[in-house]
């Protein structure tokens, strides 16, 4: 097995299909072995960007480049790339062997060769002794992991995988994305990986693009993207998030100092690489890193409490009539209706641009 991966690269494409701007440009630079994923919401672009990865569909502009190749005129079968999709798509009336063996066979290896690779796929995906089943023989997970082997096993430059856990239930789900992830730490190859669900992306991913209305919104590691998010609406689709307007009355290198609509008093947070103008901006306090019971600190009224186990929600509202969550262990015990002083981590706040809600106004922009 090849041990590095290729680089790719996007550059500038564009799809489009009829009136729908599917990717309006996107530009994008893959690590040689990395494992990159695609996040967003239903309709955004993932799947076309994947496709013409792959070459089952041709970019409008822009290029695609696999290692040194650029590709986009290159047919799939020319590309040396391993697909998984949603539907595991094995083939019924092969077993798992043959299923494995298919890409092999299509590349006319020799038998013994052949053989070797099957087996070694089967073994890494912990297959061993399945080899002569049937694929209705298996369970949803085992299904998945022959289209893994069979994707692996061609030992392709770039990896491309469409929602591949999508059909599997929440605990399979968890354990085929360790699985995924200790066979990527083990052999790296590059990876380009799609998925809605952002728990999921912050778990196996190297870095992670999220994707809305057809462009690359933010792109960085979990940690920055969770922590850094450079707008309210990556924030929010991330992870809850609270996001109280503010204004923004003075602002330097190290600081800046804000008042809360509705609320006495100024407070002074660390400035944030890309933080907005003086003017109107929104305050992101995730629930973890908002207290209550503090000794100083705006008052709030308790809406509900919700006990989740280790942790407890409390919904608070602030005196300008917005509710922000808190979210923590140990709290002091609190009551709908009681009041309470609220405070936050300010190294943990950031300040960001207001924003028109929705994506309503930039589906006009040309792209
Ligand atoms: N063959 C097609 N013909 C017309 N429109 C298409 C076609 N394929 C995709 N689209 C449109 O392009 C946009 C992007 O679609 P795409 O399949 O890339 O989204 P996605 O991010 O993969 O969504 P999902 O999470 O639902 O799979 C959508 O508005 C979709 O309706
Ligand atoms: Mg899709």
């Amino acid at each position: 097995m090849t041990v590095a991966g290729v680089p790719v690269a996007f550059e500038g494409i564009k799809k489009r299909f009829g009136a729908v701007r599917a990717l309006r440009p996107v530009t994008l630079d893959i690590r040689p072995g990395e494992f990159l994923t695609l996040l967003g919401p239903s309709g955004s672009g993932k799947t076309t960007l994947l496709n013409i990865a792959a070459g089952f569909l041709d970019p409008d502009a822009g290029r695609v480049r696999i290692g040194a190749r650029d590709v986009t005129a290159v047919p799939p079968r020319a590309r040396n790339i391993g697909m998984v999709f949603q539907s595991y798509a094995l083939f019924p009336h092969l077993n798992v062997f043959e299923n494995v063996a298919y890409g092999l066979r299509a590349r006319q290896v020799p038998r013994a060769n052949l053989v070797r690779r099957v087996e070694a796929a089967l073994a890494m995906l912990r297959l061993d002794g399945f080899a002569a089943r049937a694929v209705h023989q298996l369970s949803g997970g085992q299904q998945q992991r022959v289209a893994l082997a069979r994707a692996m096993v061609i030992e392709p430059d770039l990896l491309l995988m469409d929602e591949p856990l999508g059909a599997l239930d929440r605990q399979l789900r968890k354990h085929v994305q360790l699985e995924i992830r200790r066979l990527h730490a083990e052999a790296p190859r590059t990876t380009i990986y799609v998925t809605h669900d952002r728990e999921e992306a912050l778990v196996m991913s190297d870095r992670v693009a999220i994707m809305r209305d057809g462009r690359i919104a933010q792109i960085g590691t979990p940690v920055d993207l969770y922590e850094a998010p450079d707008s309210a609406w990556v924030a929010a689709f991330l992870g809850e998030s609270n996001l109280i307007p503010v204004q923004i009355r003075a602002a330097d290198a190290a600081h800046a100092t804000v008042d809360l609509d509705g609320l006495p008093g100024r407070f002074v947070l660390p400035a944030c690489p890309g933080q907005p103008p003086p003017g109107p901006a929104l305050l992101l306090v995730r629930p973890e890193a908002l207290a209550t019971g503090a000794v100083e600190g705006p008052q709030a009224v308790v809406i509900e409490v919700v006990y989740l186990g280790e942790l407890t929600a409390t919904r608070l509202r602030l005196p300008s009539g917005q509710d922000v969550w808190s979210r923590a262990m140990n709290t002091p015990p609190l009551a709908a209706g009681q009041t309470t002083r609220i405070a936050w981590d300010p190294a943990k706040a950031r300040l960001l641009p207001s924003e028109v809600a929705g994506g309503a106004t930039d589906r006009k922009e040309e792209g």
